[in-house]
């Protein structure tokens, strides 16, 4: 198959230029979109995930903040300081890095974020109205995806998508959102029996099952088109992703490398949403 690889960097670049744009926009009107990113604990992927997250809004000219709390931190002040954050009108946009550690309720942090600054999209009232296709903010993974979609030439609908992975982050919106761009959508999942059965009808397999290399040429239909989420480390500490490149790639008609595919666009997406939550300040 001659296949093409995705550039997620460049259509990512492409997303970001749009957005600096609009980023002066609002600064020649007075306001200077900002983000807080709140990390807790220091898991090693997560460090590296916010630091590309606050070095891309200082590159576009956006103000931010990272705000790094102790592994113990309580649940309460955490809370405390979400409070805080959607009080501070310098800040538009809130993400908390997820996973957060034990001792503190994942859902109600997430709860917490005034649904005006929720640029991850995963608060319920975003959750919600994304289900019935109103305007809000879009999660910034599966929003990447659309967007690697469409600036490859991808047309949605009437494709049959498979969506291997059902996380409240990629899996659940991904297939939503294909949906809403009219394709047939199918959802797999670690109890899913007979996987192959289902991703060998695939016009476009997303797979984000968080397992390496996972899915192979075998899985794939000949001139699918293969989005991979995932990020994980292979036998020699190497970046790799849920998909076997090498062998996709053999049957693919476009596919996403890791790194260099999805990763790029997930933070794009996080300067379009925070662009936006300023935006709308000033309607
Ligand atoms: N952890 C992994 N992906 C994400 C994301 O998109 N947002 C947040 N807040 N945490 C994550």
């Amino acid at each position: 198959m001659t296949n093409s690889i995705i550039d997620g960097k460049q259509i990512a670049a492409q997303v970001t230029e749009k957005v600096k744009k609009r980023v002066e926009d609002l600064k020649a009107k007075g306001v200077t979109p900002g983000l807080a990113v709140v990390l807790v604990g220091n898991n090693a992927a997560s460090q590296t995930y916010v630091n590309n997250k606050t070095k891309t809004c200082e590159k576009l000219g956006m103000y931010s903040v990272l705000i790094e709390l102790d592994e113990q931190v309580s649940e309460e002040e955490l809370l405390h300081k979400v409070e805080q954050l959607n009080n501070d009108d310098k800040i538009h946009g809130i993400l908390v890095q997820l996973p957060l550690p034990k001792q503190i309720d994942e859902d109600r942090v997430i709860a917490a974020i005034s649904p005006k600054k929720d640029v991850d999209g995963f608060h319920p009232e975003s959750v919600g109205k994304m289900m019935i296709g109103q305007q809000t903010f879009l999660p910034c993974t599966p929003f990447g995806v659309l967007k690697l979609l469409e600036y490859s030439g991808v047309d949605v609908a009437g494709k049959h998508a498979v969506i291997i992975g059902r996380s409240n982050i990629v899996g659940k919106p991904m297939g939503q959102l294909l949906l809403q761009k009219d394709a047939t959508v199918t959802y797999c999942h670690s109890r899913t029996k007979d996987l192959h059965a289902f991703t060998k009808q695939a016009d476009i397999l997303v797979v984000a099952t968080g397992r390496a290399k996972m899915i192979d040429g075998s899985y794939i239909k000949e001139g699918a088109v293969v989005i991979d989420v995932g990020i994980n480390r292979d036998e020699n500490n190497k970046l790799c992703g849920d998909v076997d490149f090498a062998s996709a790639q053999e049957v693919a008609s476009k596919i996403t490398p890791v790194p260099g595919g999805v990763g790029p666009m997930t933070i794009a997406m996080l300067m379009e949403n925070t662009c936006l939550a300023a935006e709308i300040t000033l309607n």
